[in-house]
């Protein structure tokens, strides 16, 4: 689909249909209104609200300073622009430490026009998990390199290289999906650990450098457009959109979208082995 209104917007029911029948569905983060214009009406199927926002935005170094506040103000903006995606929305740093305090940070993000939440973590996000989805709030578990959490993993680097690591990540993904998430993100893991968890679980999973499998796959905004912030090291599986595009930004939204859905990205040299 190249810049038209959908007909209908995107919904989990979508998600699920697309990852049933093996068509693969593009997501990019956004942050204001005129980016989720551009970015949804070039046929990418899903808006990221994400707390990167701290990093490309705001100039921090991680996205640990980003607050519940900035995400709302920038969920609003983006809710505004937005043609039809479906919106996911992060919950920033320490906004979830308490199970009442995930109800109450999702609430916030859910009036502010999301349609899903992300929380970064592993089994232990189960119950949180559970009470969103019972409460009628979809959930998005972000798995692998979880970034608020870099400080403990003590660098940017690929997860789940280690039998016993990737054994315990397909087991916790299964966790998160009994506990009632919609969606899978992984981020930073081998192709065949991917591949693994997208096959084993009913629900979508959306990869970012997580090799060509999974259902999906979603990038920086700022990454895909080559304008990465200086002192930030572009990660492997970022490719520049831009110089393909025809038609300036829009048309670099829409390659991306095109070479997702057409499995001609991620490629080899995207991928960690
Ligand atoms: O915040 C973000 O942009 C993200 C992506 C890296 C998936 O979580």
């Amino acid at each position: 689909m190249s810049s038209q209104a959908r007909k209908n917007p995107v919904s989990i029911n979508t998600l699920n249909r697309m990852k049933a029948r093996g068509s693969k569905f593009a997501a990019l983060t956004a942050y204001d209104a005129l980016f989720a214009e551009l970015i949804s009406s070039a046929g990418v199927d899903v808006l990221l609200v994400g707390d990167s926002l701290g990093m490309v935005l705001q100039g921090h170094d991680s996205t640990l300073p980003v607050t519940l506040d900035d995400m709302v103000y920038h969920m609003r903006c983006v809710r505004r622009g937005n043609q039809g995606a479906l919106i996911m929305a992060d919950l920033p740093f320490m906004s979830y430490a308490s199970e009442s305090q995930s109800l109450e940070s999702a609430a916030e993000l859910m009036r502010a026009g999301a349609h899903m939440v992300k929380l970064e973590g592993g089994a232990w996000l189960g119950e949180s998990t559970r009470l969103l989805a019972e409460r009628g709030i979809p959930v998005c578990a972000h798995m692998g390199l979880t970034p608020q959490s870099i400080n403990r993993i003590g660098g940017y680097r690929v997860q789940g290289r280690d039998p016993s690591q990737a054994h315990a990540m397909v087991e916790e993904a299964t966790i998160l999906q009994d506990s009632g998430a919609s969606v899978i993100l992984l981020e930073c893991v081998p192709v065949e650990l991917g591949q693994e968890i997208t096959e084993r679980l009913e629900v979508p999973v959306i990869g970012i450098g997580a090799g060509p499998h999974t259902d999906g796959q979603i990038m920086v905004m700022h990454d895909m457009l080559g304008v990465t912030p200086t002192g930030i090291r572009v990660p492997k599986f970022v490719k520049n959109f831009l110089p393909e595009s025809t038609d300036g930004l829009r048309g670099a939204f829409e390659v991306y979208a095109e070479a997702v859905k057409s499995g001609a990205f991620p490629a080899p040299e995207h991928c960690f082995t």
